[in-house]
């Protein structure tokens, strides 16, 4: 298969490499541009769209444009300092040193991390991808990967900080792999599943997908017919050689006159971590976006 041609729409460039990763078979050009938009979306999703249809603007619909938005969330702020992140403080030690501040005597350390990734095609085509990654602010600063808020987040399940956990766990498990797996499952939805083969990077989740699409009722037929009814499918992962049974437990949720939201669960047997993928199915069947969360298996 051809490689997607792409270009991100920000002015950070280690943004793109990482996306590169993230998205194997595409190349991700940083888009090359003087004058950049100022973020004035009240949601990751706007200042995401913006970005993305910046670059549209600058592209002519040539190659795919990404845009991307990101920030943390802290429970005990209120959600700050949320799409305000980059504003916060300056980057780095100011950012963690204020956060910390804020957070001095306060036993509610709860956050999580958010990505919005927008993708629009040369067809004009709109496609986005959510991730989310849950943790608490640690009481000091650790660790030396990463960036930003990295030395004083700590994921759920973990003890390290992703400072410490690094740029290898980053590439699996942060907000932005997860809003780049949810990017991909949503074009293998709307694109792939016509001519079977997407799904990304991730060999596990594609087979999931593929044995939710193929061998379980289909989302196709889940959207049409919206049934008031879980499922659960048995299916083989594949792991390298190896083969895993699995099941893969679907539900349909939340129906509403045009749309529902189909939750997908791949169950722990496969022993890596736990997926759940939500599709937001309109009515014709088509997916209007997918978002991911996930969870590292239990240790044993
Ligand atoms: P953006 O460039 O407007 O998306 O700003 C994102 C901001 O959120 C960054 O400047 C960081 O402060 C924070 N942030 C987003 N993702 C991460 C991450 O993976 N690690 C640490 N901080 C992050």
């Amino acid at each position: 298969m051809d490689r997607v041609k792409a270009v991100l729409c920000s002015r950070n460039r280690n943004k793109a490499r990482e996306l590169e990763h993230l998205l194997p078979g595409w190349s991700i050009d940083p888009l090359e541009a003087t004058d950049w938009p100022e973020e004035t979306g009240a949601t990751y999703l706007e200042n995401a769209q913006g970005k993305a249809r910046f670059g549209r603007d600058v592209t002519g619909g040539t190659v795919h444009v990404l845009g991307e938005d990101s920030g943390i969330e802290v429970a005990a702020l209120g959600g700050r300092p949320g799409i305000e992140s980059a504003r916060y403080a300056p980057e780095g030690a100011p950012a963690i040193e204020k956060l910390l501040g804020e957070l001095e005597g306060v036993g509610d350390r709860d956050a999580r991390y958010v990505c919005e990734l927008v993708c629009i095609t040369p067809a004009g085509e709109e496609v986005r991808g959510t991730g989310t990654l849950t943790g608490r602010i640690a009481a000091e600063s650790r660790g030396s990967e990463g960036f930003g808020y990295d030395p004083v987040f700590v994921p759920d399940g973990e003890e390290r900080t992703v400072a410490e956990l690094g740029d290898a766990w980053k590439a699996e498990s942060s907000h932005r792999a997860r809003a780049a797996r949810a990017l991909l499952a949503a074009f293998g939805a709307l694109v792939l599943l016509v001519a079977a083969g997407c799904g990304g990077s991730d060999p596990t989740s594609n087979r999931v997908l593929a044995a939710f699409f193929t061998h379980g009722p289909t989302a196709r037929v889940l959207g049409e017919r919206f049934p008031h009814q879980a499922g659960t499918l048995k299916c083989v992962l594949h792991d390298g050689d190896k083969e895993l049974q699995a099941t893969c437990a679907t539900d349909v949720s939340l129906v509403k006159p045009t749309r529902a939201v189909v939750t997908l669960t791949e169950a722990w047997n496969h022993g890596a971590s736990a997926h759940t993928w939500f599709f937001f199915i309109k009515r014709d069947g088509t997916v209007e976006s997918v978002v991911q969360e996930g969870a590292a298996a239990p240790k044993p």
